[in-house]
């Protein structure tokens, strides 16, 4: 089984989570893209959130309805993509920068289940590059701020700008993307915490005791996993 036909399975098992007159925040990604397909498939009368322009446009082409995340006040379930799945189902998110929509649509909802391919459960997190959005103005020094909050929980590395085609990359947000190879990540509340304290971070792909079930498909079907 190929890993989108992973991401393709638990997708699908997600859609299957969705019932009608919900309000459904989709998330961003090859794998939340499977989901948004399944869920358009189902033609139930559902009113979405998306989290990125990417998946905004997707959603559209397949006639989902879409709304503004302060025209609903509580999404009743979300659905996304993750990076990395560590114990306690804590991920790393971020890797198409769309992280700050995704973790503002994820904290406005009651339910959030987290869909991805065998692959992305670790059993540490860190081995995937850490996304950190920041604002661009002042940008380098606030990436030496960074550096200092990784310095403070024993993370030496530095943060690379995330560039595409020689370019840097803008978010949605119109903000940059700073990628720091942790290698392991042994504390992520207080990274979390550190990155957060430093002006000029919006977020970081950090998301924790949020996501309240994965979704996981595997060789032998589609695994269920809890906090
Ligand atoms: C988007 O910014 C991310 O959080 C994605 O959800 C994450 O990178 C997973 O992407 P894939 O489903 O494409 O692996």
């Amino acid at each position: 089984m190929s890993a989108d036909e992973e991401k393709r399975a638990a997708g699908e098992a997600a859609a299957g989570l969705v019932e009608a007159g919900m309000s459904v925040g989709l998330g961003t990604g090859s794998t939340a893209a499977w989901f948004v397909r399944a869920l358009a498939e189902r033609k139930l009368d559902v009113r979405c959130v998306p989290t990125s322009q990417a998946t905004a446009d997707l959603a559209t082409s397949l006639g989902l309805r879409l709304a503004e995340l302060g025209e609903v006040s509580r999404l009743d379930l979300t659905v996304d993509g993750a990076d990395e799945i560590g114990p306690g189902l804590a991920l790393i998110k971020g890797g198409g920068a769309a992280l700050l929509r995704e973790k503002l649509v994820w904290e406005a909802s009651a339910r959030c289940v987290v869909i991805a391919d065998a692959a992305k459960q670790v059993a540490l997190l860190g081995a995937f590059p850490l996304p950190i959005e920041v604002v661009a103005f002042g940008h380098a020094t606030t990436a030496l701020r960074i550096c200092d909050a990784l310095v403070s929980c024993d993370i030496g590395v530095a943060p690379r700008l995330r560039m595409k085609d020689g370019e840097a990359v803008r978010t949605d947000n119109g903000n940059l993307i700073y990628d720091a190879a942790c290698g392991r990540i042994e504390h992520p509340a207080t990274l979390a915490d550190a990155l957060k304290s430093v002006t000029g971070v919006v977020d970081h792909g950090l998301f924790l005791d949020l996501a309240d079930q994965a979704l996981v498909g595997t060789p032998k079907g589609v695994l269920t996993l809890e906090p």
